[in-house]
């Protein structure tokens, strides 16, 4: 059902963790499946140099969480906001049709993130 790239990044997840102080961390929930990301950003310059995560939730929504990580990394904060879920499926190899859910949980968080690091709230 998965392609050989999903395996490998639900068995060996990159980038998972936090940051401390980070640029801004936002949380983005499913509410379909239940399913959560935690995503943490570091921002210099416009470059995403950190990008750590927690993940609840499926093998696809933890493999493509880590494949849109390493997509995202070093990228600037505009190259960031062009991941979208059809970018990090297809990197994988393809998802299951209803496994393309999942990818858009990572996509929305990391667009999530930066949107709200670029357009902060008013305290
Ligand atoms: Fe919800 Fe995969 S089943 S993210």
């Amino acid at each position: 059902m998965y392609t050989d790239a999903v395996v490998e990044h639900f068995s060996n997840p990159r980038n998972v963790g936090t940051i401390e102080n980070p640029n801004v961390v936002v949380k983005v929930g499913d509410p379909g499946c239940g399913d959560a990301i935690l995503i943490f950003l570091k921002i210099e310059d416009n470059i995403i140099t950190d990008v750590k995560y927690k993940v609840y939730g499926c093998a696809a929504a933890i493999a493509t969480t880590s494949k849109a990580s390493t997509m995202v990394k070093g990228k600037t904060l505009e190259e960031a906001l062009e991941v979208t879920d059809e970018k990090v499926a297809e990197a994988l190899g393809g998802l299951p049709d209803e496994k393309m859910h999942c990818s858009n949980l990572s996509a929305t968080a990391i667009r999530a993130a930066v949107t709200r690091y670029m357009h902060p709230p008013e305290e």
